[in-house]
């Protein structure tokens, strides 16, 4: 017992990287493409906790080893999409990451199941997910024909 202890206290050394926080600019999605406020609610809530630059940690993620494994969710996430950089995005990235947007959603795979847990308000209900689907669904066609 003393020894796992002693484990968990020294694992604490290990801090994550934070990302760094950075004030919504106008290359984010919210602004770029304003959509709904009820869409943008259920952007903030459900994705952007992850995709974007403003990073909004919970005190959990001050413990090791959770604090790891939110991190590398959150790195993983950002690479793959970044919401806060979306005007940057050429068209033809826009239209993809849209496409892979909805996608994810109808999968259920987005937001991480993980995540929905500590986040009830990310637990998205049946209408949510369609209202984000269709959301993202139109944006990828906006950028279809437009690219
Ligand atoms: C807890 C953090 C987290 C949340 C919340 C989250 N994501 Fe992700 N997202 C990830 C991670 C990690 C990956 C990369 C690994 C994977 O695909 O599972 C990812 C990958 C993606 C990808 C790329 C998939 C691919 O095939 O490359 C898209 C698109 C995406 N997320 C969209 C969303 C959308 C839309 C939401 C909100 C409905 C969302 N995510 C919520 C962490 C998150």
């Amino acid at each position: 017992m003393l020894g796992l202890i002693g484990v968990f206290v020294v694992i604490q050394l290990f801090r994550i990287e934070k990302v760094e926080y950075k004030e919504p600019t106008s290359s984010g999605i919210l602004s770029y493409e304003k959509p709904s406020i009820e869409v943008t609610k259920l952007l903030e809530e459900t994705c952007l906790n992850c995709h974007s630059n403003q990073i909004d940690y919970p005190w959990y993620s001050e413990v090791a080893p959770i604090s790891w494994w939110i991190a590398d969710h959150i790195e993983e996430g950002r690479e793959h999409l970044n919401l806060s950089e979306w005007a940057q995005y050429s068209n033809a990235k826009k239209e993809h990451k849209a496409e892979e947007s909805w996608e994810e959603i109808e999968e259920k795979e987005m937001p991480l199941e993980s995540y929905t847990y500590m986040h009830s308000e990310a637990d998205l209900t049946a209408e949510q997910r369609e209202i984000l689907i269709e959301y993202f669904k139109n944006l990828q066609a906006k950028y279809k024909t437009s690219s």
